[in-house]
């Protein structure tokens, strides 16, 4: 059972403070970037009369920042090329004739839809036909069962299911405003009315009251989500990871689907 430090050192470390976010690495490796680059291109300036072309420069920031969040802050090896790439192109958008308000409005409907990936280091990508139709599989047979898709997304996989087993109630929780509404949109529109979406974070509420669990995040939040599971479920109840298992706990079943990825659905019992 683990303890109420390993409970709360979890939950912490699966939902970063701001200064270990992704993001706010990223944005202070690009500054320190630009302080060096641009410092070198003045001392340049200053020293030898030379003036290098603006573009090099920032390409200059962009590999600094990219060693640096690499050696230095521990940010995955994939943020190396958009980390060199990110300067010169948005040099090169500014330099574009469209108008700032495309801009703002693609930050706000980004913004809208990966709501707290930065912090959760959850994106947002949907479970396919092929698993709905396997977690279907796995439902109990009894009549008012509830299921829960933590982090709904768009609401398929809710509606999905609960169309196939109009006998149980299927729930989601999304804290993402535009796939919550979305969804809600889409369940108010078509229907079933087993499907229930509630806006929220999943973290604030209780497992207790689901026999089945399902969860599609990523590796991040996986060791709090068991403890949370543990703390929460009851006997008998199941916990389904999509992709992701919990690192010290070997599940109890591991189905591989026959689809283009092979997914793989990790089932834990309580
Ligand atoms: C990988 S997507 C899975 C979407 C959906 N479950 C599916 O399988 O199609 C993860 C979703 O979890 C949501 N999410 C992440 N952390 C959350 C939280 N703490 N509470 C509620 N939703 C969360 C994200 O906004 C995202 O929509």
């Amino acid at each position: 059972m683990a303890t109420a430090h390993q409970i709360d050192g979890s939950i912490s470390a699966a939902r970063p403070s701001w200064r270990r976010a992704p993001l706010f690495r990223v944005l202070l490796t690009q500054a320190v970037g630009a302080l060096f680059a641009f410092t070198g291109a003045f001392a340049g300036a200053i020293w030898l009369g030379q003036t290098a072309p603006l573009f090099v420069v920032l390409a200059v920031q962009g590999i600094i920042a990219a060693r640096l969040g690499e050696r230095l802050f521990r940010l995955p090896r994939w943020w190396i090329p958009i980390q060199m790439a990110m300067p010169p192109a948005a040099a090169l958008a500014s330099s574009l004739a469209v108008p700032a308000w495309i801009y703002l409005a693609a930050f706000a409907i980004l913004t809208l839809v990966f709501w707290n990936a930065a912090r959760s280091r959850v994106p947002l990508y949907l479970t396919n036909d092929t698993t709905v139709m396997a977690l279907a599989a796995l439902l109990p047979l009894r009549p008012g069962a509830r299921f829960v898709d933590l982090g709904h997304g768009f609401g398929g996989t809710v509606i999905d299911l609960a169309r196939v087993r109009p006998d149980m109630r299927i729930e989601g929780i999304e804290s993402a405003p535009l796939p919550f509404l979305v969804s809600w949109a889409r369940r108010l529109l078509t229907g079933p009315v087993n499907a229930h979406m509630i806006y929220g974070d999943f973290w604030n509420r209780s497992l207790a009251p689901y026999d089945v669990v399902y969860a599609f995040l990523s590796p991040a939040p996986m060791s709090a989500l068991r403890d949370k599971a543990r703390r929460e479920m009851t006997p008998g109840s199941l916990l389904i990871s999509n992709s992701f298992q919990i690192e010290d706990r070997a599940a109890y079943e591991v189905k591989t689907l026959d689809d283009g990825r092979r997914t793989r659905l990790y089932l834990y019992k309580m």
